[in-house]
């Protein structure tokens, strides 16, 4: 448990972050991290076992297949920081490949105590591996790993899996990338997960499951404003909502709203009133091709090293050295 002044200011942080996002006018939105305490991460968890979204298996095949070409790329890296491991599954194999010639450190960065616990737990028999946790948001976390951590002669491999980086506006995604790489030294590696373009009804059923996970990972938010802000949203008036937007290439969660409707959220000291219809903006995921890839890194910095894609579900890992 965190300090309760610094508890106290956590909370305070994420009630104005939600009075902020719901009083936004004409769309609503809230952040898309907050969809990963405790609940929203084991939810997240069985997502990815989920037959019609691929994008996890699709990665682990391509890390599965490679792992041993990363490696053999960036020999000498003695410091790996992972921006939001998870459960760690993916990691397994990459840490193994690179710690066969050497001992390394490895630091996962990830905002859910129980999925970092999870982590270190799952990674911990790793014999040349040293972990050292960090929960943290990832510029903090990244900032403090090299600040504590980095010894004169460390090469960092920085890792940013699962597609991520979808999850920022395009934008936002090239200027989070450069952010990384200022934390960098030339000759740093980045391994950079992004889910490719398929097809709208691909995309559409991947991210809204006939069995309803994501919808009860998307809605799990609003159940999380009602536990830790005191908010009264019926759940069973809001449903989960996924489309296709073709022009930012991106698919768009939201969560509509039933009927008309007033919640107050008790810490963040508002009412918001809901037209039936309306959505709460809560998480976009951007596809790429490969060559959007190559850019974002390169305006940020980075060149490209290898790109392996995976055949099956369209998915590219994409090794980058830090100019
Ligand atoms: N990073 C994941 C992705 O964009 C997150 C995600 C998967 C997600 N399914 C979701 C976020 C449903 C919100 C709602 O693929």
């Amino acid at each position: 448990m965190a300090h309760p002044v610094l508890a106290d200011r956590i909370r305070s942080a994420f009630a104005e972050d939600v009075r902020l996002g719901l009083t936004r006018s004409p769309q609503k939105e809230l952040p898309s991290k907050y969809l990963y305490d405790d609940v929203g991460s084991a939810l997240f968890d069985v997502i990815t076992v989920l037959p019609e979204y691929g994008v996890t298996r699709a990665e682990e095949r391509v890390l599965m297949a490679h792992a041993g070409d990363l490696a053999r790329l960036v020999p000498d890296a003695t410091l790996v920081a992972e921006l939001g491991s998870g459960s760690g599954r993916k990691t397994r194999r990459i840490l193994d490949a690179l710690s066969t010639r050497r001992r390394i450190t490895y630091c996962p960065i990830e905002i859910s105590p129980a999925a970092l616990a999870q982590c270190e737990r799952a990674l911990g028999d790793l014999e040349r591996v040293d972990i050292a946790g960090y929960q943290n948001e990832y510029l903090d976390g990244l900032k403090r790993i090299v600040e504590e951590r980095r010894r004169t002669g460390d090469r960092l491999l920085v890792m940013f899996l699962g597609s991520t980086i979808g999850n920022f506006r395009r934008l936002a995604a090239a200027h989070f990338l450069r952010d990384i790489r200022h934390l960098m030294r030339p000759g740093d590696a980045l391994i950079l997960g992004a889910d490719l373009l398929k097809p709208e009804a691909v995309l559409v059923n991947a991210y809204d499951d006939p069995a309803g996970v994501t919808a009860a990972f998307n809605l799990n938010l609003l159940g999380r404003l009602n536990r830790e802000l005191g908010a009264n949203f019926d759940l069973r008036e809001f449903e989960h909502e996924a489309r296709f937007d073709p022009v930012a290439g991106a698919i768009e969660m939201h969560l509509r709203s039933r009927r008309d409707q007033t919640v107050t959220i008790e810490a963040a000291g508002c009412a918001i009133e809901f037209a039936e219809g309306e959505t709460i903006w809560t998480e976009a995921s951007h596809k790429y091709t490969r060559d959007d890839i190559v850019q974002m890194g390169d305006v940020a910095g980075f060149s490209l090293t290898a790109q392996w894609t995976d055949t099956e579900w369209p998915f590219a890992e994409s090794l980058f050295i830090a100019r």
